[in-house]
Formats: C-alpha cells, sequence, structure tokens
C-alpha cells in the first residue's frame, strides 16, 4: 500500500455500530468481562486495553499509522512533541552516560540536555550539522544514544542521515531522529540507520494549529523501553487530540505537497528580492546542501528562512508591516507565519550560540501554509517595500 493508503485505510476495527469514520473514545479505563481475564491482561498474557494512559483505541490507531508511514516496528503517543524527545532519550541514559547531539536542535531540547539530563549526571557533546565527517571523533565509550534534527529550526541546515546511521552502527549505538520539520512524507530516517524517529504532532502532522502532541517511532525493543518509561511517568496523549491527530494524516500528503509548493514559490521570490541577503530552503539550488536534500528528502519543506538586510531593525520593520500571515511562535499550519527567531524562539541563547547555528539579527522564519502563494507572495512584498 502507498503512503496515502495507509494514512487513510489505516483504521482500527470497526465497532458493532459499523461506524464509517473512527469514533472518539473519550474513557479513562476499560471493562474487562471476568477477573480473570482482568488479571491475565494484566499480566501481559492477553490482549486488551486496560487504562488510556498505558493505551486507548484512538492513540493505537494514531501509533499505527504513524508507525507504516515511517517503517516503523512500533511507538508511543505523547501529550506533546516535547514529551517525545524526552521519552526518546532519557530511557536510555544513566548517571555517567554520554550524548553526542547536533549543535542545531529545538530550544527544549537543549535545555533538556543542558540543564535536565546533565543535572542527573548525563553529560553531552555538541557537534556541527554541517561536519559530520567530525562526529566521530568525539564518541566516547560511555555514549549511549545520538541526537538529532534535520531540517534544522530555523536555519534548515540538513544532516547527512546516510552517514549518521553508519556512525551509529559502527560503535553501536541509538541513532535518534526529530523528524518534525520533514514529516515521515517528505523523509524516513529510519530507512538510513536511525533506530528512533520523535515528531511534534502540533506542527505538520495537525497542519492546522488546533491541538498538542508528539509520537516516538522506532525498533520494537526500544519502544518497549520508551513504553515502559512513560507508562510511569505519565505523559500520554489525550484519545481526543489522538483522534484529531489521526484524522489530520489522512490528509498529511496532499497538504505537504502543497506546502511545499506553495514555499518554493515564495523562497524563489524572496531570492529575487534586493532588500534579501540570503534564502534558505532545502531544494532551493542555492542552498549549500542541495544535492543532500533532494537525496533524502521528497520535497523541501514548508518552512522557508531569509535574513534581511539591516539586522533586527530591519526584520522587526518587516514583521511589523506583515498584514495577512500571522505574527506567531508555532509553525505547521495552514495559516502562513512569519517569527523572529532571535527576538524569540532562540532568545534565551546568548548571541554566540545563535552565531554558531546560523540565526543572525536579520534572520526571519517563514512557515509557509495553505492561503493562495499569491496572497502570501502580496504581503511579503509590501511588507519588505
Ligand atoms: C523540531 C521540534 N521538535 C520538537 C518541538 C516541540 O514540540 P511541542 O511544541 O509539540 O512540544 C518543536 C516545537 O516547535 C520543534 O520545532
Amino acid at each position: 500500500m502507498k503512503f496515502e493508503t495507509k494514512a487513510i485505510r489505516g483504521q482500527i476495527d470497526r465497532t458493532q455500530y459499523r461506524e464509517h469514520s473512527v469514533p472518539m473514545f473519550l474513557t479513562s479505563s476499560f471493562t474487562f468481562e471476568s477477573a480473570e481475564a482482568m488479571s491475565e491482561t494484566f499480566a501481559g498474557e492477553r490482549d486488551g486495553i486496560i487504562y488510556s494512559r498505558y493505551s486507548n483505541p484512538n492513540t493505537s490507531e494514531l501509533i499505527k499509522k504513524v508507525c507504516a508511514m515511517e517503517g516503523a516496528e512500533a511507538g508511543f503517543a505523547t501529550a506533546t512533541g516535547m514529551a517525545a524527545c524526552f521519552a526518546s532519550i532519557a530511557p536510555f541514559v544513566s548517571m555517567g552516560d554520554h550524548v553526542l547531539a547536533s549543535r542545531a536542535v529545538f530550544g527544549s531540547t537543549h535545555r533538556i540536555l543542558t540543564q535536565i539530563l546533565a543535572k542527573w549526571g548525563v553529560t553531552y557533546t555538541y557537534v556541527d550539522p554541517q561536519d559530520i565527517d567530525d562526529w566521530e571523533k568525539h564518541i566516547q565509550p560511555n555514549t549511549k544514544i545520538i541526537v538529532l534534527e534535520t531540517p534544522s529550526n530555523p536555519g534548515l541546515a540538513l544532516i547527512d542521515l546516510e552517514k549518521a546511521g553508519k556512525i551509529a552502527e559502527k560503535h553501536g549505538i541509538i541513532l535518534n531522529v526529530d523528524n518534525c520539520f520533514a514529516t515521515p512524507y517528505l523523509q524516513r530516517p529510519l530507512d538510513y540507520g536511525a533506530h528512533l524517529v520523535s515528531h511534534s504532532g502540533t506542527k505538520w502532522m495537525d497542519g492546522q494549529g488546533r491541538i498538542l502532541g508528539g509520537i516516538v517511532a522506532g525498533r520494537a525493543d526500544l519502544i518497549d523501553e520508551v513504553i515502559a518509561f512513560c507508562r510511569h511517568t505519565g505523559p500520554a496523549m489525550s484519545p481526543f487530540n489522538a483522534w484529531i491527530l489521526s484524522k489530520s494524516l489522512e490528509t498529511l500528503a496532499v497538504r505537504m505537497d502543497r506546502h511545499c509548493e506553495n514555499a518554493l514559490k515564495i523562497a524563489q521570490f524572496l531570492e529575487s528580492q534586493d532588500v534579501v541577503n540570503k534564502v534558505f530552503y532545502p531544494h532551493l539550488k542555492s542552498h549549500p546542501q542541495y544535492d543532500l536534500a533532494k537525496k533524502q528528502m521528497k520535497a523541501g519543506g514548508g518552512i522557508v528562512t531569509f535574513e534581511i538586510k539591516g539586522g533586527s531593525e530591519k526584520a522587526m520593520q518587516f514583521l511589523n508591516k506583515i498584514q495577512l500571515c500571522s505574527l506567531s511562535s508555532n509553525l505547521g499550519d495552514t495559516r502562513s507565519i512569519v517569527t523572529h527567531p532571535s527576538s524569540t524562539t532562540h532568545s534565551k541563547l546568548s548571541e554566540a550560540e545563535r552565531l554558531a547555528v546560523g540565526i543572525t539579527q536579520g534572520m526571519v522564519r517563514i512557515s509557509c501554509g495553505l492561503e493562495h502563494v499569491e496572497d502570501v507572495i502580496g504581503d511579503l512584498r509590501q511588507a519588505l517595500s
């Protein structure tokens, strides 16, 4: 079955009412026909649903779809993307272990590594996402997991997944990829040797700015550990959000096709503007990793980043002149969104830390929505003028 069909037909079994569209299972717990059935289910001797912190038909459907899309053996759905990031790292490290991470990870992932895990005696080393040939020398005997994100937020730097997969295999280390920016429609890290992928379902997966959610998918034995961690620490996704997300996945492919088409046109428009210094978009020929982007991403994604001439002052002026697009920190919505990373999403980083991942004062990020692209370009044109 092709991607689109799996996304639509990966539905759980119908109830006795033979509903066409899957219902919501808004229940915290489930019942048993006998004491024996209950104790056998608790002991794992028979299949059954016990409690929605563990599993629920709506989350099971969502997990099944994401696993089919990513080529994963198993998964677990979490309340937010950050819960998925944390649950895909924390079960695999103990005091004294080490994490190798791309320097260009999402701000809250950076906090997990530098503040939360660091407090628990887990060390980390940041490596340059674009210099993967340098990574191996930072692997230590106690390195348990490699954490990366590609394309990165907001600089859209890519990491060569095939090379990362080979390094992880050679050293017997878990490779964990945050695949939120690309979605499984555009990129499948497990095909290149990753063992785990995490997602913020809040972004392109929902695609309509309605709910928070996350998912971890990957190799079954690793997901068993993620499940054990999550069952007892409690970051489960609500059945309502799982229902929304599962429905959203039915249209992921068509939405991403249009997001990518619009983003490429917006990137090309920006490249033609005198007041723009640089435009970053993976499938733009001028992207320094264009060949890699073509190899590992089906299309360039919905985010375009550019640098306006005149630094922070001009970037702020541009944002203040925007009329149609929204000023918001989110991304992956039907509505186009403009953000100034250095004063918002990445304001907690020092200037040196920002520059190390390519975030300049004049950088603006656009999450390209599904409005008519000419209207979005019209808004950007008038704001740049
Ligand atoms: C790459 C990436 N990973 C994880 C997250 C966290 O997702 P959530 O906001 O759903 O917790 C985000 C949020 O922007 C993100 O951009």
